[in-house]
């Protein structure tokens, strides 16, 4: 019998949390422009549902379409522009991006105090070393949820399973931040199921439907699925097989209205800790 880590939950708490911190700020609202090249389905949903979230909290939101055959040149223009533009306090361009266009050359050209997406470089480097900056939301999100729910991180066993630069390789700098001990597998690691059964909290972000099953975790773990998928009658599914591993787990995200929601709410945090940056001049 697990408890239910209820992201979406924790989602209106932090948004109410933002709602009021705006509320005292000085000056300008925070600012965040988000750029979509193209009009893959997906990110369009995405992209609505992060302007929505703007609203709700006093923020000021922008979204700029492209169309698809957008040169990396204009879009790197473009980014320029915001870099320069004071109103602007967050810059996101939304991801997958067409062949045509480099996402790691776009992702470095965005300057590191707007990087609100925790993409730079700079930003990547201060993850690691243990120093402030901007870090990509949905780890983020999920640290700040194990510590919502008062969940032990030190000295525990992380297994993240996915080494996306978005999700599994920031969420292994920040878990180790909170002094666990990381392990990260991948397509390529043989011995899977062995390193889930030690694991005290199993992060999984890999894409594949309910490929976690009862068996593979420990007993008492903490489980989070960052997985979206659809399963064969077209229902939302995550990489965890949430009905068999229920039972097995002590606590465990729900998907949907787990990881998901807290995505948006830490892009909301960024945005705003990027705009208190920029008053106290740290740009
Ligand atoms: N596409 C899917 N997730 C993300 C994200 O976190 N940031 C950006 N920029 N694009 C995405």
């Amino acid at each position: 019998m697990a408890i239910v880590l209820s992201g979406r939950k924790f989602a209106k708490v932090v948004r109410l949390s933002l709602k009021k911190r705006v509320g005292q700020l000085e000056g300008p609202p925070p600012g965040l422009t988000v750029i979509m090249v193209g009009d893959d389905p997906a990110s369009k949903v995405y992209v609505g549902a992060k302007e929505r979230a703007c609203k709700k909290v006093g923020f000021n939101s922008n979204v700029i379409s492209l169309p698809l055959e957008t040169s990396e040149e204009e879009l790197l223009e473009l980014v320029d522009s915001l870099n320069e533009d004071v109103s602007v306090h967050g810059i996101l361009v939304q991801l997958p991006l067409p062949d045509h266009i480099s996402v790691h050359r776009i992702a470095s050209s965005v300057l590191p105090e707007k990087d609100v997406d925790g993409f730079h470089p700079v930003n990547v480097g201060k993850l690691w070393r243990g120093e402030e900056g901007l870090f990509p939301c949905t780890p983020s999100g999920i640290v700040a949820l194990l510590k919502h729910h008062k969940i032990q991180m030190v000295g525990r066993n992380a297994l993240i399973v996915g080494r996306s630069n978005i999700v599994g390789k920031p969420m292994a700098a920040l878990l180790l931040r909170e002094n666990c001990t990381v392990t990260i597998a991948h397509s390529r690691t043989t011995d899977l199921k062995e390193l889930c059964a030690k694991a005290d909290i199993l992060v999984v972000a890999v894409g594949i439907a309910e490929m976690i099953k009862s068996d593979w975790v420990k007993s008492g773990s903490v489980v989070i699925d960052v997985g979206m998928n659809t399963d064969a009658h077209g229902k939302l599914v995550g990489d965890v097989d949430y009905e068999d591993v229920f039972d097995s787990c002590s606590a465990i995200t729900p998907v949907p209205g787990g990881v998901g929601p807290l995505t948006i709410a830490f892009l909301l945090e960024n945005t705003l800790k990027a705009r208190v940056s920029a008053l106290f001049g740290n740009r």
